[in-house]
């Protein structure tokens, strides 16, 4: 995953490379480093480099990464930046370069020596070698993107030039960033919004160099001019607004979120929707998504509803395991969710479907790859996601696929007043957090604890357990009430705790699985949508049981972050993650 940035300008730089790595952090943050006139690495977060950083160190051209080790434990060795064995060389990378063993071997044969376990400093001696022999930086860094297999964004620059970066891109994020007295290459336009609102989008195999008055993008050995794009932006500075995390603050924000979506896709009490895609979801056979984690929760419950209410057939897949699907019907439509748009494994999946006029992308950030690649991409309108545990674009994601399955059925009214409900039960959850947090402190010092539902609650658990590992770190599953007695139940004992969901009659059935698993001394806290007069009860209220995703689903949000703050988790960055999946 990893964040890049790479600033080339006619001032000092040091402090806008700073910020715009502490922006990039999300992306991944096990090590740091940036090179301005020195190398500065550690292992650790951006607050440790700066401890590191005196006044001796500025440049007007420099490079900064925040790595997600993929080759190579996390310390300072492997962190990036690297400097080539000959000095020729500073190098920031992010991907997977798949064939750096036989690169490497032939570079030690050749005498070179490695300090770092990783797939990137191969890279950076493989451009020294080809320098050493051509004495041109153009021509090595040519060369070596014609070895590379894998994927790559890559910031370089070349000791003998030090103004200049080279850039190369494959399937891994990298955009160009334009202003009157400064260039630069960044891994995404949001960390950097601060320094411009001018933006070139790079596509896979897009290479070239800037400085600060210029910039050459290539395409097979061709220089191609490409257009910039000027973006609003009013938001340029992303703030807490108070809050003591962004996970707490985003969840605070899913009433407007879910306003923003009546405001960009309703009028006139009428969704507006492309119709032809609406049109090609009717006409279609099966319509397939997409997605993973959080996303792919959300694709499980849009299934359900738009199965429900449409009567059309719906294929959810693990985009990391879609490869592995045998039957997939590609006549039909491909729904693409992804908050960040940048997920590998979509791409990937992307790339495995031939018809690509059939693939549409609800994304967040409509700068993505994913929102470039797809025939159109819809936004999810909720705006920039900090934390990297989602939780207002699941919200989201589901109110969007929610949103689809009216439109088919030309109910559009039913579904905009809904919303306006779930408006109104969000901000009363919002405002009852106390009974929330007295929930967690029940619940924290759990080593393993079980979610229990049926049909759509199973899918919402899905989500509630995936948040609460996600930030506590406490063990979770969720687990069907019906299946527990196949098998699950030898996992109960006394103390151990579990957290039951009904939200329809239908499910009530849950209560005798409840009953089984308080016969062997669980503790079972029930949430419900409706009073069931039983003990350790939470009611949200909601009468329309479509919705109920978009209703409770914020109750268990709080609930995860309180457990995450009680445990002094580092909530908005939980160790081992990082807000965009660039790699496989
Ligand atoms: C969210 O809490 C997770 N960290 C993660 O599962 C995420 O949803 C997943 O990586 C998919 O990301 P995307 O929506 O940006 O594609
Ligand atoms: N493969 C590089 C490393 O391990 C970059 C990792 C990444 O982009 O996530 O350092």
């Amino acid at each position: 995953m990893c964040g890049i940035i790479g600033i080339t300008s006619k001032n000092n730089i040091k402090f806008d490379l700073i910020k715009c790595l502490k922006n990039l952090e999300y992306r991944g943050y096990d090590s740091v480093g940036i090179y301005l006139n020195k190398l500065i690495k550690t292992k650790g977060r951006v607050s440790d480099l700066e401890k590191l950083i005196d006044d001796s160190i500025n440049s007007s051209c420099g490079l900064g990464h925040s790595r997600w080790a993929t080759h190579g434990i996390v310390n300072n060795v492997n962190a990036h930046p690297f400097i080539s064995y000959n000095q020729k060389f500073v190098l920031v990378h992010n991907g997977i370069i798949t064939n750096y063993l036989e690169i490497k071997e032939n570079l030690l044969i050749k005498g070179y020596k490695f300090y770092s376990d990783t797939d990137s400093e191969v890279v950076c001696n493989l451009l020294d070698c080809y320098y050493l022999k051509y004495h041109d930086a153009f021509k090595s860094l040519k060369l070596t993107l014609n070895n590379l297999e894998g994927s790559y964004a890559l910031g370089i620059i070349n000791l003998d030039e030090p103004n200049k970066i080279y850039f190369a891109k494959k399937d891994s994020p990298l955009v160009i960033g334009k202003s009157s007295n400064f260039n630069f290459i960044v891994s995404d336009i949001n960390s950097s919004y601060f320094l411009t609102n001018e933006f070139i989008i790079l596509n896979d195999k897009e290479y070239g160099y800037l400085d600060s008055d210029n910039i050459h993008i290539y395409l097979k050995d061709k220089e191609i001019l490409k257009n910039s794009i000027t973006l609003n932006l009013d938001n340029k500075e992303i703030t807490k607004d108070g809050f003591e995390h962004f996970m707490l603050k985003e969840i605070h924000e899913e009433p407007k979120v879910l306003k923003n979506i009546l405001d960009k896709y309703t009028l006139n009490n009428k969704i507006c929707l492309d119709p032809l895609f609406i049109k090609e979801l009717i006409n279609a056979d099966e319509i397939n998504i997409l997605g993973c984690g959080t996303s792919y929760h959300a694709a499980l419950i849009g299934k359900e509803i738009i199965e429900k209410i449409t009567m059309k057939k719906v294929n959810v897949y693990l985009a990391s395991e879609f490869s592995n699907v045998n039957l997939i019907n590609y006549n039909s439509p491909f729904i693409f969710l992804s908050q960040s748009g940048e997920t590998i494994d979509l791409k990937i999946a992307y790339n495995n479907i031939k018809n690509k006029d059939k693939i549409y992308t609800f994304t967040n950030v409509l700068t993505s790859s994913l929102a470039q690649l797809a025939n159109k991409a819809f936004d999810l309108c909720s705006g920039i996601e900090i934390a990297v545990a989602s939780t207002k674009a699941y919200i989201s994601e589901v109110t969007l696929l929610i949103m689809i399955a009216y439109k088919m059925i030309n109910k559009d009214e039913i579904f905009i007043n809904e919303i306006y409900n779930c408006i109104n039960s969000i901000n009363k959850t919002l405002n009852t957090k106390e009974s929330i947090y007295e929930l967690a402190t029940k619940i924290k010092d759990s080593t393993s604890l079980f979610f229990l539902g049926r049909g759509m609650d199973h899918l919402i658990n899905l989500e509630n357990s995936l948040k609460l590992k996600e930030v506590s770190y406490i063990h979770s599953e969720a687990f069907y009430g019906g299946e527990l007695k196949h098998g699950s139940i030898a996992l109960i004992s006394k103390g151990i705790n579990v957290i039951g969901l009904i939200t329809n009659e239908k499910y009530l059935t849950l209560l005798s699985n409840i009953k089984e698993v308080e016969s062997r001394h669980a503790n079972v806290n029930l949430i419900s949508t409706s009073n069931l007069n039983i003990n350790s009860q939470y009611v949200i209220e909601c009468n329309n049981e479509l919705f109920t995703p978009i209703i409770v689903s914020p109750f268990f949000q709080l609930l995860s972050y309180y457990c995450a703050k009680l445990n002094n988790r580092d909530i908005d960055k939980p160790r081992n993650l990082a807000k965009s999946c660039t790699v496989e």
